[in-house]
Order: C-alpha cells, then sequence, then structure tokens
C-alpha cells in the first residue's frame, strides 16, 4: 500500500540511500531501527512529502491517508492543546484559518472568499471537528480541563498522548512515528504498546527501545549502507539473527550445512518463543518467511565517552535546604531537604517528570525555586545534559565552532582540540564541519555529550541522556558513567541506566522526598518505601 522505488537521497559528499526499494503492506507494523544517524527521521519526512529525495518516489495507494508523529514533542508548545489535535487535518485546518481570519476583519470584499471557504468547511464535517478532536482525546486519557491548556504546559507523558491524537484525528491507512517512547514514563509506555498492538491500519515507527519494539513490531526494517531491509519478527529475532550472521561470516570455513543446521534450529527456538507472546496473539500475526540468509553484520559504532574531571571536588557537593516548586498552582516537590556527598550517584525520581526537570533547571539557575535553597560546594563544577536541547542549536554553526563556544582556553580553543572530543562522538572529517540545524536528533544528544566531556566538571546532571541515542551510544554512556569517579545526579526511564548506575535514590514528590541508600531495583520492590510511596503522591 505503501512504496518507494529507487529512492536516493545525498546530503553533500554524504549519500544517506541509495536506489532504496521497499514496500510497506497493510497492517503490518514495522520497526524502523538504525544508528544515529542512519537517516530514520528523514525517510519519514520524505514518506510524508516533507522533504524531497534526491531522486526516486513514494508511491501511497491512492485515497489513502497517512500521518505522522513527530520526534520533536515540544513543536506545538504554543498551542492548545485542542487546536494541536485539530492540526493532524491539515486541510481542514487550513481551511478553518482562513475562515477565522477572514470574520476576524469582516468586509463586503472577503464575503465571497467566506462563502467558498464554509462550503468546504460543510463537505469535511468540520462542524464536528472540535467535537470529535474532543472524543479522541478523552479516549486517550486526556480530561476536558486540560484541552484548552497550552501544550508547553502539559506534563510531556500526557504531551505525546495529545500528539498521538493529532496523528490519529481523522483516522490515517499509515501511522508514522518518530521516537514516541522520548518523554514516556514506563506506565505510558505500556499504555502505547497496548494501544499499537490493537491498532488495525499499518504503523511506521522509529524507536531506539528494544523491549518497545518487540511489544509491537511484526517486522523490522534496518537502515544501514545506505539501504532498507526489511525483516519479519521482531527486534530480538533480528538482534540475534544478526549476531549469528556476523559469527558465520567470521568462521568462513565452517561447512554449508552445519551452517544451515544451526540456523534453523534458531528459527525453530524463535518461532516457538513468538508464538507464544503479546505480538503474535493480539496482531495475529505469525512471522511468515524467515529471511535470516540475507541478513549482514551491522555497520553500528560505539562511541568513546569517557568523563574526566579538572580537578576533584572537596566534601561538601551540594546542599538544598526546603526547595520547592510550583507548576500551575500545584506543587512539583516540597520541603526537599538534601545533603550530597562526594561521590554519590542519584537516581532523581518522580512519577512526574515536570518534577525532575524543575529540579535540574532550578540547581542550573534556568529557573526561580519558588521556596528554599541549594548551595554547591566551592569546589565543584557542574555540567548539565538538560531533556530539551533546543536552546543550544539555535544558532548555525559548524560542529567544531559549535563546541569551541565551551573552550575555557587558548588551548582548547584549537581545532584538533576540539576535534578530539568531537571524533569520540563518531564525528570525524567531514562530519564535524555540518552545521548544528541539521542534526539528527541522537546527534545533537552526541555533541551535548562532547560539550559534556570538555566541561571536565566534577559533578554531571543529567535528566533522560538516553533518549534518541542509540543502543551503542546508551551502552558506552552507561559505562562511562559506571566508571566516573566524580558525583552524578540523573533521571532516567531506562530501567539498567538507573540500576547499574545509581548507589541512592531522591524521590521528588508534592509533598516531600524520600531518600535512600540503595539499589534502583532494592528501592521499587520494598514493600514499606512502596507503601510510603503511595502515602505521598496521594
Ligand atoms: N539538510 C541537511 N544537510 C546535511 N546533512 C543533513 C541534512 N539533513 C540531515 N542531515 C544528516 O543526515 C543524517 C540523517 O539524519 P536523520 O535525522 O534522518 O537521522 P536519524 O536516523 O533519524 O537519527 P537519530 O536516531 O539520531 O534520530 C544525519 O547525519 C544528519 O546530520
Ligand atoms: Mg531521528
Amino acid at each position: 500500500m505503501l512504496t518507494v522505488s529507487n529512492l536516493s537521497v545525498q546530503f553533500g559528499k554524504r549519500i544517506l540511500f541509495d536506489e532504496v526499494n521497499a514496500t510497506f503492506t497493510q497492517g503490518n507494523c514495522y520497526g524502523i531501527i538504525g544508528a544515529n544517524g542512519a537517516g530514520k527521521s528523514t525517510f519519514l519526512k520524505i514518506l510524508a512529502g516533507e522533504i524531497d529525495p534526491t531522486s526516486g518516489q513514494v508511491i501511497l495507494e491512492p485515497g489513502k491517508r497517512m500521518s505522522v508523529l513527530n520526534q520533536n514533542h515540544n513543536m506545538f508548545d504554543e498551542h492548545t492543546v485542542l487546536d494541536t489535535v485539530l492540526m493532524g487535518n491539515k486541510v481542514l485546518h487550513a481551511v478553518k484559518k482562513e475562515m477565522d481570519d477572514l470574520y476576524a476583519d469582516y468586509s463586503d470584499e472577503n464575503a465571497d472568499r467566506i462563502g467558498e471557504l464554509q462550503m468546504q468547511f460543510d463537505e469535511m464535517n468540520g462542524w464536528n471537528a472540535d467535537s470529535d478532536a474532543a472524543t479522541l482525546l478523552s479516549n486517550l486519557g486526556i480530561n476536558e480541563e486540560s484541552h484548552y491548556s497550552l501544550m508547553a504546559d502539559v506534563e510531556p507523558k500526557l504531551k505525546v498522548r495529545v500528539l498521538l491524537a493529532q496523528a490519529l484525528f481523522g483516522n490515517p491507512d499509515v501511522l508514522i512515528m518518530d521516537e514516541p517512547t522520548n518523554d514516556l514514563d514506563f506506565e505510558t509506555i505500556g499504555w502505547l504498546e497496548n494501544f499499537l498492538a490493537n491498532y488495525e491500519n499499518t504503523v511506521l515507527v522509529v524507536s531506539h527501545d528494544r523491549h518497545f519494539l518487540d511489544a509491537v513490531c511484526t517486522h523490522v526494517s534496518d537502515i544501514d549502507f545506505g539501504k532498507i531491509n526489511h525483516y519479519s519478527g521482531n527486534y530480538t529475532f533480528w538482534y540475534e539473527s544478526s549476531q549469528l550472521a556476523a559469527k558465520q561470516r567470521a568462521q568462513q570455513n565452517k561447512k554449508a550445512e552445519e551452517k544451515k543446521a544451526e540456523l534453523e534450529e534458531f528459527i525453530r527456538r524463535f518461532s516457538a518463543n513468538v508464538a507464544k507472546s503479546k505480538q503474535a496473539t493480539s496482531r495475529k500475526k505469525m512471522i511468515e518467511k524467515l529471511n535470516i540468509s540475507d541478513i549482514k553484520p551491522s555497520s553500528r559504532r560505539y562511541p568513546a565517552i569517557i568523563f574526566e574531571q579538572e580537578r576533584e571536588a572537596g566534601d561538601q557537593i551540594l546542599n538544598i535546604q526546603g526547595l520547592k516548586a510550583i507548576s500551575e498552582g500545584e506543587p512539583l516537590f516540597q520541603n526537599v531537604d538534601f545533603n550530597m556527598a562526594k561521590g554519590d550517584k542519584v537516581v532523581v525520581f518522580s512519577k512526574d517528570s515536570r518534577a525532575t526537570t524543575a529540579f535540574y533547571e532550578i540547581l542550573n539557575g534556568n529557573l526561580q525555586a519558588d521556596a528554599g535553597k541549594f548551595d554547591w560546594g566551592i569546589t565543584t563544577s557542574q555540567a548539565y545534559l538538560p531533556a530539551d536541547n533546543q536552546s543550544f542549536f539555535q544558532e548555525d554553526l559548524t560542529l567544531v565552532d559549535w563546541l569551541r563556544q565551551w573552550a575555557k582556553t587558548e588551548e582548547e580553543r584549537d581545532e584538533v582540540y576540539v576535534r578530539g572530543f568531537l571524533g569520540k562522538m563518531i564525528f570525524s572529517g567531514e562530519e564535524a564541519l555540518k552545521k548544528g540545524s541539521v542534526l539528527s536528533g541522537g546527534e545533537k544528544v552526541r555533541c551535548m555529550i562532547s560539550r559534556m566531556m570538555m566541561l571536565r566538571a566534577n559533578v554531571l546532571m543529567l535528566d533522560e541522556p538516553t533518549n534518541h541515542l542509540d543502543l551503542e551510544s546508551i551502552t558506552a554512556f552507561n559505562n562511562s558513567l559506571k566508571n566516573f569517579k566524580g558525583s552524578v545526579l540523573f533521571t532516567t526511564h531506562d530501567y539498567e541506566f538507573a540500576q547499574t548506575v545509581g548507589n541512592r535514590i531522591l524521590e521528588l514528590t508534592p509533598n516531600g522526598v524520600i531518600d535512600r541508600y540503595m539499589t534502583f531495583d532494592e528501592y521499587l520492590e520494598d514493600p514499606k518505601i512502596k507503601e510510603l510511596r503511595d502515602k505521598m503522591y496521594s
């Protein structure tokens, strides 16, 4: 139903897609995977007609409609929730806007045009649009009180639901989503998994979240080597089989029959598991032909993330007294008393991600606390990775000039020095000279990590560090934090990250904090803490 033929895309010398042919079939859910910068978002933008390919074409079956959930969840911040949903039907929204503008400035001259527009609006059933949108929102768990709030004030996990409502508005035949699980908590991710598993139309979803991919995909579409290859089965199957393919390729001399037997055994085991999984029952899809023989070992690379401290901090790291933040009249957190010891790696945790983000924004001087105070130890220096990095990429600098902004000495301004940090994050040669404005979501985070490495701070603050990153980068990041000798405050929805890095949990609730030296796992499982948590959020 959706076909791509001879598609090529080139930016300067870099060939992103080379004569790609692919067909997406009705009713399947395709998980689009690939390294940061491989071209996933670009591919989706081409499908949606937002950008033109260098050559080739996209063919959507006539009469079918496609809609998109964008990777940037803050794009509609200045619109209301309801308007954001209405914007999902672009034609209808344009007609309504022109009509409203003309009414506001009514004269005999524009009466004719208004008449025309009204007719179009009628035909599209426009008068029901508001109530249709409101129903859709309510079905997705957004209650009516918030339909007229600005998107900027909406809790991130609910924001994604609004954007999903936007994408679903008008019941598209093909739903395209770029990293929908960013900014979501575990519970909402579970909700989305369920929603997609039961969604009947075609879905193309980009994600780096392997659990999510396994729960929703009937097919994996791997973008690598400038091509797109479909594999039936979920992410785990693709991953395991690509590892097996790489291993078999390394053992060139192994006999053909032995290889074949090993493959068959692998597929048999896998299919037996899939038959039992949620995806097989809810989407009623069985693994069709397993084309393992076409799987190529991937070209993904690991960045080298190493955080060093310019100097070690003394014993005073951070002292917080009575800190409070309010949003929309309600406390996000209050009575926060907290003393951070040297070497603490604190998981800052909350059911409401606005609370954790406000906490970091206050500690970094970007936001004023509503009560209380905090003091950084005089020997400390901080580096912060915010959840939203948009403001860092407003100016159109090359990556070398971008990173140079944080050089502290003449020596650090040197191109070779700056390039060293970019190179560690796999921007080398020409790649280091591209402009910040063209970077992919994951590449922006990689730049932000280069910046953090160059700052050589002794306290790191990380708000959802794994968002946008591919698995290779997440693994490297995770290991670097385990090995870091300084102190860390971090918030993540990545369980493994929280469990392997953190040694202390600080939970921010509207009624105070819970502060414990233990692992994340111990914290979640402790029945006394569970009871306490229930009380603190009520
Ligand atoms: N206009 C442009 N000029 C030059 N390079 C570009 C342009 N637009 C995109 N790129 C580059 O193309 C590559 C693919 O970008 P894209 O956003 O599609 O990646 P992605 O696969 O979605 O990555 P991520 O997982 O990080 O979101 C990136 O290296 C990006 O810097
Ligand atoms: Mg992307």
